[in-house]
């Protein structure tokens, strides 16, 4: 028989009380989190949000109540009167925060019964993913998913706060709109109205709050859901949350000024402290020390030691000319065995451009001298891992029609990202060796100066490396057409041990370079307006000078909760294929819906859903 909750009222929280209330009458409500039975005692603990306390039915007490208490099993929903009692001090439990005090029950009530859960909340042994999934509410329980929420909770409100602070208006923008120019697959919405059209949801605000600034707004930002469809790794969702923001007239610094300033709100709010501002790189730096646009600092930078070979030793190594010999250090890894030394080759892969010399041993006997320089450079000690990485074969030369060479060539490029990709990988195989990931540091750092174009081998033509509304730097204005390869973009990014936190730039305000970036990405006048004609217009009103950025606050709760997956930190998160396990979704829809939108869905498509 279950009870009513009635006029009862809750007095505390599970996780509130303490030796001060001896001898208060209380009133708990909650979950039962576990229930041990020694004869005449009873010992249930009630969890809530809050916390745990330890209530007592003691049979000598209260025989009816006692047995009430009996019956209860895990995760039925109870609330306790009871009078808090100091325990002995041998029966102190210095594992939680209540463990000092008991409630020794008056009544019981049972608000509500559960079937026995897949999994329980208090279970040390973390249930395999897919249960977690398809009994989220369960799983929501646990006391590391609430810790993660609520962290969640409190990073987004200081940052909010933050904002608003200084000046930022939070502004709402659609969510069934029209293709946005991010570069993944939209998600679309059906019309019913408009049979065959279709609204995309936005994969960012971006035109949006553009066109806030030119109605004025001055600064902008909103906490706001994207949509992408496409490929899921573990730091992607197909919804996730932007920190957005935009303003007028500003500089690349005060952007930075603004982030580094939320981000140590949102750092505080977590208990951490950290250093602004942040160091700053461009990105062909991060590319020539770390292979990588978001390098990981807590990891020392490659070195180019090819100085350090004569050119003899180049040729017997068939080193090609003029590239990079990278090395990569990993601090004390130690004496590695044989097959050690054989498992990093998988770990670099099949290189075109780019060969692998893992054994630095070899290298050491062979090439005593220019080994001990290469160490040197690298300020290599010993039982650190050194592993070179060379080019390979010819150097395509770089066309570069106006005469001005890119600072990284491409094909050294190939070699650095290459050796970059191995440092990385090679860092989370010896974490443990070398211990850099496991403090809790947080090495924060903006990448700027990003190249405007990246040449599409496959379309055959250059596309927006941020996006097409990124201004290029006002000194490569020129080479917009001759040489796009070497325009670099007003572009930066916020990078956090290795993970790309977020991602801004400078924009375009005049319609005349706005053409000539369409312009230089092969699109005609006709297929720019087509896209973003309402955009472009709005470009010819008194448009002012602005820019802004947006950072993933899913990630950032992420590195904050020290999780390794989004997965961890929202509260209804899709897998990995992009499926809601709890709800069931993407499902096929009725006929009936179908027609209404007068879409009819292939068979052969049907078939692949159900399967
Ligand atoms: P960008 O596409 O780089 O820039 O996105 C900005 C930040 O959003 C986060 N992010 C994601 N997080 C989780 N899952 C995803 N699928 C996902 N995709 C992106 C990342 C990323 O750094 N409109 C521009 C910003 C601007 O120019 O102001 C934009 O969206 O943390």
């Amino acid at each position: 028989m279950l009870d009513f909750l009635g006029d009862l009222r809750r007095t505390h929280m599970c996780g509130a009380l303490r030796a001060s209330h001896a001898g208060e009458r209380v009133v708990l409500m909650g979950w039962v989190n576990r229930r041990r039975d020694l004869g005449n005692l009873l010992f249930v603990d009630l969890r809530d949000r809050n916390g745990i306390t330890q209530a007592v039915f003691n049979r000598e007490f209260d025989q009816a109540l006692h047995e009430k208490a009996s019956g209860l099993r895990s995760e039925y929903v109870v609330a306790v009167t009871g009078t808090v009692k100091q325990r002995d001090p041998a029966t102190v439990n210095k594992n939680i925060p209540t463990g000092e005090v008991e409630l020794v029950a008056h009544e019981l009530r049972v608000l509500n019964e559960s079937k026995t859960p897949p999994f329980l909340p208090g279970e040390a042994v973390l249930p395999n993913e897919e249960a977690r999934l398809k009994y989220r509410y369960i799983d929501l329980r646990r006391e590391r998913m609430q810790f993660n929420i609520e962290l969640r909770h409190k990073v987004a409100l200081a940052i909010r706060q933050h904002l608003a602070g200084q000046g930022f208006f939070e502004i709402e923008t659609p969510f069934m709109t029209r293709s946005t120019p991010e570069g993944a697959r939209d998600y679309l919405v059906p019309s019913r109205v408009y049979p065959g059209s279709f609204y995309a949801l936005p994969q960012s605000p971006q035109l949006f709050k553009q066109i806030l600034m030119i109605s004025g707004f001055d600064k902008y930002f909103q906490i706001v859901r994207c949509f992408r469809d496409e490929d899921l790794r573990a730091d992607r969702q197909p919804e996730f949350t932007q920190i957005d923001l935009e303003m007028t007239f500003p500089t690349p610094d005060r952007v930075f000024e603004v982030v580094e300033g939320f981000l140590a709100a949102a750092w505080d709010a977590a208990g951490c402290a950290i250093q602004t501002p942040f160091p700053r790189m461009t990105y062909d730096q991060a590319i020539r020390l770390y292979g990588s646009d978001k390098p990981d600092l807590r990891l020392p930078a490659m070195a180019d030691v090819r100085e350090c070979f004569a050119s003899q030793d180049l040729a017997a190594l068939r080193i090609a000319e003029n590239t990079p010999v990278v090395a990569i250090r990993i601090p004390k890894v130690g004496e590695l065995s044989r097959k050690e030394r054989d498992d990093i080759k998988p770990l670099f892969g099949e290189r075109k451009q780019a060969r692998l010399f893992e054994d630095s041993k070899r290298l050491e006997k062979s090439f005593p001298q220019a080994m001990e320089k290469a160490r040197a450079k690298c300020g290599a000690e010993a039982g650190d891992l050194l592993v070179l990485v060379a080019g390979n074969g010819q150097v395509p030369e770089h066309k570069s029609e106006g005469g001005v060479k890119p600072e990284v060539k491409q094909h050294d490029h190939a070699v650095f990202t290459a050796a970059g990709a191995l440092r990385v990988a090679l860092g989370q195989k010896y974490a443990e060796r070398h211990g850099a990931f496991q403090q809790r540091e947080f090495r924060f750092l903006w990448v700027t100066d990003f190249p405007m174009f990246e040449w599409d081998e496959e379309g055959k033509r250059w596309a927006a490396a941020h996006h097409p509304f990124t201004s290029p730097q006002e000194r490569d204005m020129d080479k917009l057409e001759s040489d796009p390869g070497a325009v670099r973009a007003l572009a930066y990014d916020v990078v956090l041990n290795g993970t790309e936190l977020g991602s801004g730039s400078i924009r375009i305000h005049r319609q005349d370079i706005q053409k000539k970036i369409f312009h230089a990405l092969g699109m005609t006048d006709e297929e720019a307006r087509q896209r973003f004609g309402f955009f472009l217009e709005a470009l010819e009103y008194g448009t002012p000078p602005h820019g802004g950025i947006a950072l993933g606050l899913d990630r950032i709760v992420m590195i904050l909760a020290g999780a390794e997956s989004l997965r961890e930190v929202i509260p209804f998160p899709k897998t990995a294929k992009a499926i809601d396990m709890m709800v069931d979704a993407p499902t096929p829809v009725s006929e009936a819906q179908l027609r209404d939108l007068g879409i009819q869905v292939r068979s052969a498509a049907r078939k692949q859903a159900s399967e």
